[in-house]
């Protein structure tokens, strides 16, 4: 019997991470979902995917599974996207922010939902939110309204869970500052284009970052103990 792991974003940063730890035990297997990755381990199996189309998401399906001790979604992938004031926008990469962070992590839950709802095993999502979601960061408008999004998401998801209930634990957490290249990709804005981008450049600095190792560990931890935190959102807090 094993622990399956749906992962959205295994190539990078935080997904990467988990991926590495998950499978380090034989008992885990993960599907991990991304467009690039170099990864092979005899438990896990990588789908090629770009979540910005809307189709690739609407044709996924979840697997049977018949050996499971428990399943868990990671809904992980997400894109600053272009970082720029509303108006000067460009519609694609707003519509495409929009997907990768909203529209393919609600649609997977439901899906995952769906195929899941009837069988009896702990059943865990976590959906990767953001401080953004409740901080309105000029330049970041699509991915703050994307985490907002996905933030109200998972407490609908809580709030039907209490009442239908049908076995599902979600959690929407927010990781921190993590050193990972969606940082890398706010410390190369242009600071007419987003004016707190000193905080960051400042964090890094100071090495304040967390380490994607670190924050997964963390994640996990809550994955797999149901009594850690008690709340949808949580924000990670690790002492640096
Ligand atoms: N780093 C931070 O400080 C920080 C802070 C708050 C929240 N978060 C959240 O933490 C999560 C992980 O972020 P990270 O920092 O680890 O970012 P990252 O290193 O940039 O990784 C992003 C991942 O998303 C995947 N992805 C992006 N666009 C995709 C697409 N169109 N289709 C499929 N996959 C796509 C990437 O894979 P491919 O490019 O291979 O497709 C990559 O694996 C995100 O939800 C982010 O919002 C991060």
């Amino acid at each position: 019997m094993l622990d399956y792991y749906f992962i959205t974003g295994t190539s990078s940063g935080l997904g990467y991470a988990l991926t590495k730890q998950l499978t380090n035990i034989k008992n885990n297997f993960v599907i991990g979902f991304a467009r690039h990755l170099e990864f092979e381990r005899s438990n896990y199996s990588h789908k090629h995917i770009d979540l910005s189309s809307v189709v690739n998401v609407l044709n996924y399906d979840f697997p049977n599974i018949n050996n499971a001790k428990s399943i868990t979604l990671i809904n992980n992938a997400a894109v600053l996207g272009e970082i720029d004031y509303i108006g000067n926008l460009s519609d694609d990469r707003l519509a495409s922010t929009l997907l990768v962070n909203l529209v393919a992590p609600i649609i997977l839950c439901n899906k995952f939902m769906r195929k899941y709802k009837t069988i009896e095993l702990p059943k865990t999502i976590i959906n990767i939110g953001s401080g953004a979601s409740k901080s309105p960061y000029d330049g970041w408008g699509a991915y703050c309204a994307s985490k907002a999004g996905l933030e109200m998401f998972s407490d609908i998801i809580h709030k039907e869970q209490e009442i239908v209930d049908t076995g599902f634990r979600i959690h929407n957490i927010a990781p921190g500052v993590v050193d990972t290249k969606m940082q890398d990709d706010i410390r190369n804005t242009s600071s007419n284009k987003f004016s707190r981008m000193d905080k960051f450049v400042e964090l890094k600095e100071q090495n304040k970052l967390y380490s994607p190792d670190d924050v997964a560990l963390e994640i996990i931890r809550i994955i797999q103990d149901p009594s850690a935190i008690d709340t949808v959102s949580h924000r990670i807090e690790l002492i640096k």
